[in-house]
């Protein structure tokens, strides 16, 4: 099942105590969903950081300025990021997820929405490190090769692009993060609430998201975030949402980071249909020597008096 199987647990799970104490749900160790997300892990492109650590952003803090300021960072990483780590490390310690990566602690937890306590701080903690490494120094501008003719395709151009993603960062009521994403395919998420089920798929997609879901839940590939809660730009713009949006578009966005992203993720979409075709072909030939069985069988009987 490769990713999905990771992003989209079968549930309902059972949960139960972990055996080494604690008593927070978790799912069982030999549930389903356990067998299939410690083998598919290791596979996946999405790991940013499989121990529960907090990383540093890839410039210094100081780094983005004058578009985003060494005191942001000191408080928006030094300070908020660190607490999700360090309270996602105290809630999952001595459960069973201790241990697991990220990524399956946010699917696990992710539960169709009906969060389990984990979820936030795990979601919080994916998603700032995401963002951290969405932007560079000398950043903004246009992107090329590629990423630019898909945007061109499914958005009609780039400005219509920047449009539409600065009103979905800047629509998203309170806390939450806007999305430019890769949607690989149409396939019904197990462990989420899909929002858009019919939509096309291998095509890149806008979708923001409250609080600290992100588009893994959906089995979205995420390209590029920008967080809109209120602690990442109010030391820089007080309450002027729409200028930090813009200011992050057009000063900040490592479009050489969303580039190699996209490049992932269509790698990965291609190897999740070679895996599907097998699996096809391996079904038929199954199918094709059941029947054959079947009628030899069939034509012994037959030939009994
Ligand atoms: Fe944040």
């Amino acid at each position: 099942m490769g990713e999905r199987a990771l992003l989209c647990p079968s549930l309902p799970l059972s949960f139960a105590p972990s055996s080494r104490g604690g008593g927070l749900p978790v799912a069982s160790p030999g549930s389903k969903f356990s067998n299939h997300t410690r083998k598919d892990a290791r596979k996946q492109f999405f790991t940013i950081n499989s121990k529960l650590e907090l990383k540093p952003p890839p410039y210094p803090l100081n780094g983005l300025e004058p578009y985003m300021s060494s005191i942001t960072l000191e408080y928006h990483w030094g300070k908020h990021h660190r607490s999700y780590v360090e309270n996602l490390n105290k809630q999952i310690d001595g459960t069973d997820l201790d241990g697991r990566t990220l990524e399956d602690i946010i699917a696990v937890t992710y539960n169709k929405g009906d969060l389990l306590p984990p979820f936030n701080n795990a979601g919080q903690v994916w998603n700032h490190t995401f963002f951290w490494e969405s932007m560079k120094p000398g950043g903004g501008g246009k992107p090329t090769g590629k990423l630019l003719k898909l945007i061109e395709r499914d958005f009609g151009s780039f400005d219509r692009f920047l449009k539409e993603f600065k009103s979905a960062a800047s629509t998203q009521f309170g806390s939450g993060w806007a999305w430019l994403a890769y949607k690989a395919n149409r396939l019904n998420v197990e462990n989420a609430i899909n929002p858009q089920p019919n939509e096309e798929d291998k095509k890149l997609v806008i979708v923001k998201s409250p609080n600290a879901v992100n588009p893994l839940v959906w089995d979205y590939s995420p390209l590029l975030t920008i967080d809109v809660w209120e602690h990442a730009y109010y030391l820089d713009f007080e309450n002027r949402r729409s200028d930090y949006i813009s200011t992050f578009m057009e000063k900040l966005v490592s479009w050489d980071v969303v580039s190699s992203r996209l490049e992932a993720a269509i790698a990965r979409a291609e190897e999740r249909e070679r895996e599907e075709d097998a699996r096809g072909q391996e079904q038929d030939r199954d199918s094709a020597e059941d029947e054959k069985a079947a009628q030899m069988s069939h034509g012994e009987n037959e030939e009994e008096p």
